[in-house]
C-alpha cells in the first residue's frame, strides 16, 4: 500500500537548495531529500564536503549540484540561485541552514566584531537566501524553512550575539511568510534543540559533555541531524500547505520544562 503516502510525499524532482549543507542537520537533510527524490544543490563554503556529499547522494540514485557559496555575500548567494536555476530549471524549495555559533563569552566581553560576525552569516545570510530565492520561485510559489533554534524562543547565557541573530531569522521567517503567501511560497523556521553535530561539540566543549549535560535534565539526550531533517522534509512539501511563518521546535521538550 505504497500509494498512501504519495501525495505527502511529494518532493520527488523537486529543486532544492540547501545552505550549510557540509555538515551536520544540512547534511543530514540533503541526504534525506535526495533519497525522497528531490534534485539538491549544496551550498556552504567547504566544497571538498560538498563534493563527497554529492558523491552519496549520487550513489544513491539522487541527483546533486555543488556550489561552494559563503552565505555572508550577497553576490554568492545570487549566484547559488542562478546556478540552481542553470542546473535544475527552477527552484521549488531551499533550506536556509547554514550559521554559526560565533565566539562565546560573557555579553560584556564581546564587542562589535564579534557581534557583526555573527550577524553576517546568520542574518544576512539569510536574508540574501530569502530575497533571491522568493524572486526565483515567484512565478511559481514554493516553499522554504530558515535553521532558527530554541534560542530563538529562550535567553542563551554567553552566547549573546547567536541569541539576537536566531531571534532575527525568526523575524525574517514571520515577514517572508506574510509576503510570500500571495505568491504561494510559504516560509517556516525549525528551532532544533541540542542536535549532535561539530556545532553543538564546540557549544557545549566536546561531544562527552554534552550527551553528561543533558542526561541531567528532562530532555535526557541530544537529537540526531535525522531528526531535524524529516521535520524539515515536512515543512518543505505539501503536507504542510497551511502552515507558514511557523517555528517548528524540534527539541524533546527541552523548552517545555
Ligand atoms: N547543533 C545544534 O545544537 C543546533 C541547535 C539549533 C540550531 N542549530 C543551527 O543549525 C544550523 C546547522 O548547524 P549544525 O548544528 O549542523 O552545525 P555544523 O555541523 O557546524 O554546520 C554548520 C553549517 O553551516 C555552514 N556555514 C556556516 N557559516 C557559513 C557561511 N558563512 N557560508 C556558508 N555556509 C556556512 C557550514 O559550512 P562551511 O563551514 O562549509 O561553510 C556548515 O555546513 C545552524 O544554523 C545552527 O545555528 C544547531
Amino acid at each position: 500500500m505504497h500509494h498512501t503516502n504519495h501525495s505527502l510525499a511529494d518532493l520527488a524532482g523537486k529543486a532544492i537548495l540547501v545552505t550549510g549543507a557540509s555538515s551536520g542537520i544540512g547534511a543530514a537533510t540533503a541526504l534525506a531529500l535526495g533519497r525522497a527524490g528531490a534534485r539538491v544543490a549544496l551550498a556552504a563554503r567547504r566544497g571538498d564536503l560538498l563534493e563527497s556529499l554529492a558523491g552519496e547522494i549520487r550513489g544513491g540514485g539522487g541527483e546533486a549540484l555543488v556550489i561552494p557559496t559563503d552565505v555572508a555575500d550577497e553576490s554568492a548567494v545570487a549566484a547559488a540561485v542562478a546556478a540552481t536555476l542553470k542546473a535544475f530549471g527552477r527552484l521549488d524549495g531551499a533550506f536556509n541552514n547554514a550559521g554559526q555559533l560565533g565566539r562565546v563569552a560573557p555579553l560584556s566581553d564581546i564587542d562589535a566584531a564579534d557581534f557583526l560576525q555573527v550577524m553576517q552569516s546568520n542574518v544576512l545570510g539569510v536574508f540574501y537566501a530569502l530575497k533571491h530565492e522568493m524572486a526565483a520561485m515567484r512565478a511559481h510559489g514554493g516553499a522554504i524553512v530558515n535553521t532558527a533554534s530554541i534560542v530563538a524562543h529562550v535567553g542563551f547565557p554567553h552566547f549573546a550575539p547567536y541569541n539576537a541573530s536566531k531571534h532575527a531569522v525568526l523575524g525574517l521567517t514571520r515577514t517572508a511568510a506574510l509576503e510570500g503567501w500571495p505568491q504561494g511560497i510559504r516560509v517556516n523556521a525549525v528551532s532544533p534543540g541540542p542536535i549532535a553535530t561539530p556545532m553543538a561539540e564546540i557549544g557545549f566543549g566536546g561531544l562527552d559533555n554534552l550527551h553528561a549535560t543533558l542526561q541531567t535534565m528532562p530532555v535526557g539526550r541530544p537529537g540526531t541531524p535525522e531528526e531535524v531533517a524529516g521535520p524539515v522534509l515536512f515543512l518543505l512539501s505539501q503536507a504542510s500547505s497551511y502552515i507558514n511563518g511557523h517555528s517548528l521546535l524540534v527539541d524533546g521538550a527541552m523548552t517545555a520544562a
